[in-house]
């Protein structure tokens, strides 16, 4: 979603704000601002459009060693000059940047305008700045936003400078994250670590609730009533370097091409061969506990959810326990029924996706038990479920998740084996899964090695409207995530089916026009995923099938084999190549691939 970014310090803060909205940038790219203060007064510059038309403006050249600035993804008021942030109250002393939503956004500027406001925008977010002007008594700065923000009812990161208070920033959070990060005589905060990580590696992560008044020299945060909450910093485990994109053309490319490096880190210290299970240090349960487990139910959003769908498959397989994947977004608004011996795991690579966390939220409060598997280290969803399985997959930049998706599903298979050792997994065929586990960073690198081949599959795709996805068990997970990456990047529709409900309508749309991947491992299931592959056929529709060396099939117009695991973990190989044939078909079709239309990272609203 949006991005923000501050500074308060010795610097210049244009260039430092200006820089952190460049990384900020594939949280929301439709305008950007900046507000940079200097002897009583603010300078603002604010445009439509991506970061480098805003650096047209030259806000490099204001003055000045406090400000804040903001990357924008419209919720409320389309993306234009007038509803980029900062807004400023009337008088241009006070400046915001927002995200989130007000939901009593309309009702608050009816009686703001009774009181003779007007309105620079159609935002919800400039609220705010009005607010903070009428209640500004000469109280601190924290008091007067605190008091402003009791009116607000919704969702909040916001920052708030005054020209006139030049020491002292305020921050805020209610649902929409914000860190704030120290400095050396200088205080940095953003709504995502990855703008601080150039600056300071130490950081604090405000909570829902908290505001912060942040100077030069350092900082307090209390609740909204005014009470301390002390807390201690943490640090953060990234590096600068790893947001570089290198020699590659886009940070989906090189996502995908870290994928063997970070299975490596998400299975590393993990592994226990001798006893063929895996070692979990981030889950506070003990086996007697996970014995009581009579049920999983894994939650996320997107890629996420259909992580968790090849974690449901493999937990239901490898541990024998009912287990099922669900989006967030639908879990919880069903008033779903939460049970004791049910384990909840909530997937998110962000840590920071409100569907998700509102579903952990509805977990807890209800009672029930929920691990985190998140990537990103003190983000709010591993900190709501206080224990889980850290994917260490490193920074994701692109918007559409790759080498995350990949980690996440890893981390689930770890649970499946540690779940299934509890129960009937035997060593023996516990050990050769994690053999097998092992073995994956080398299978995944060979098939990105053969990386040629799938830019030849896609040439074959690129001129379809429509393609069809289809798979069976986990193969259908596998489908769903190959046909997302594929909309996402390239704008081609793409509709994932399970193999076997084909015939059952979708088998109209088939036409010589219309490709259909098929996820074709030889499984149990190959015979019949050949039957539809046939139905296809004969009804003149293209098939391309990702499969595993045997017999090629007559049926295939194009194929992609791929080494054979131990068949449960199939699933992790299967997706490899899909990626880059979402990749390839995009490149082709010379979209935007690491901002797609319309979509940002990290959804961070309803
Ligand atoms: C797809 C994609 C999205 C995210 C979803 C959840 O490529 O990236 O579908 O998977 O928005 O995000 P996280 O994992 O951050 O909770």
């Amino acid at each position: 979603m949006c991005g923000i970014v501050g500074y308060v310090g010795k610097r210049q803060a244009a260039p430092i704000l200006l820089q952190g909205l460049h990384r900020l940038e594939y949280r929301g790219y439709d305008s950007a601002g900046i507000a940079v203060g200097s002897k009583g007064k603010l300078r603002i510059a604010k445009r439509k459009g991506r970061v480098r038309e805003l650096d047209a403006l030259q806000p490099q050249k204001f003055k000045g060693t406090f400000g804040i600035a903001h990357t924008r993804w419209a919720s409320h008021g389309e993306p234009s000059d007038r509803n980029a942030h900062p807004h400023c109250d009337a008088t241009g002393r006070y400046a915001v940047v927002h995200n989130g939503i007000v939901e009593n956004a309309a009702a608050l500027r009816a009686q703001l305008t009774e009181r003779g406001c007007i309105f620079a925008s159609d935002t919800d977010s400039e609220v705010f700045a009005h607010l903070i002007a009428f209640a500004d008594d000469g109280s601190p700065l924290e008091s007067v936003v605190a008091s402003a923000l009791r009116r607000i009812v919704g969702a909040y990161g916001i920052a708030v400078i005054d020209a006139q208070r030049p020491d002292t920033l305020v921050v805020a959070r209610n649902g929409s994250p914000l860190v704030l990060g120290i400095g050396d005589g200088e205080m940095f905060f953003a709504s995502d670590p990855a703008a601080l990580v150039r600056h300071t590696t130490s950081v604090l992560h405000l909570d829902d609730g908290e505001i912060a008044s942040v100077h030069a020299d350092g900082y307090e945060t209390r609740t909204l009533d005014g009470a301390a909450t002390n807390k201690p910093a943490s640090t953060l485990p990234w590096k600068d370097e790893a947001f570089d994109k290198g020699a590659f053309a886009h940070y989906m490319r090189k996502e995908i091409a870290e994928q063997p490096e970070a299975v490596r880190r998400a299975l590393s210290g993990r592994l226990d061969r001798r006893f063929g299970t895996t070692h979990l240090g981030g889950i506070q349960l003990a086996a007697r506990d996970l014995l009581d487990v009579r049920r999983v139910k894994i939650l996320g959003c997107g890629a996420a959810y259909l992580a968790g769908a090849i974690g449901a498959h493999l937990i239901e397989t490898l541990a024998r326990l009912p287990a099922d994947a669900e989006p967030a977004s639908e879990f919880r608004y069903r008033n779903a029924v939460i049970e004791r011996d049910t384990l909840y795991i909530a997937v998110s690579q962000s840590g920071e996706t409100f569907d998700t966390l509102a579903a952990v939220q509805e977990i807890k409060r209800k009672g029930g038990r929920v691990l985190g598997v998140v990537n990103v280290v003190g983000s709010t969803i591993a900190r709501e479920c206080g224990q889980g399985i850290y994917l260490h997959a490193g920074p994701e930049v692109s918007v559409v998740s790759t080498k995350t998706f990949t980690c996440s599903a890893v981390a689930l298979a770890l649970l499946a084996i540690h779940l299934g050792r509890l129960r009937d997994l035997s060593v023996a065929r516990g050990a050769r899964l994690i053999e097998a586990l092992q073995a994956l960073p080398e299978h995944i690198a060979a098939i990105l090695d053969r990386e040629p081949e799938i830019a030849r599959l896609a040439e074959y795709m690129m001129d379809a409207e429509h393609a069809f996805y289809v798979g069976r068990g986990a193969g259908y997970a596998v489908a769903m995530e190959g046909a997302l990456k594929l909309k996402e990047v390239s704008y081609l529709h793409a509709e994932a089916y399970p193999a076997s409900e084909l015939k059952h309508g979708p088998l109209a749309l088939i036409s010589p026009q219309t490709p259909t991947v098929v996820v074709l491992p030889r499984d149990d299931l190959f015979a019949k995923n050949i039957s539809t592959v046939e139905e296809v056929k004969a009804r003149g529709g293209p098939v391309i099938a990702i499969t595993h060396p045997g017999e090629a099939s007559t049926a295939f117009d194009r194929s992609f084999e791929i080494p054979a695991l131990e068949p449960e973990l199939d699933p992790l190989l299967l997706n490899i190549p899909l990626q880059l044939l979402a990749y390839h078909v995009a490149l082709q079709r010379g979209t935007n691939i690491d901002q797609p239309r319309n979509l940002a990272k990290a959804l961070t609203v309803e």
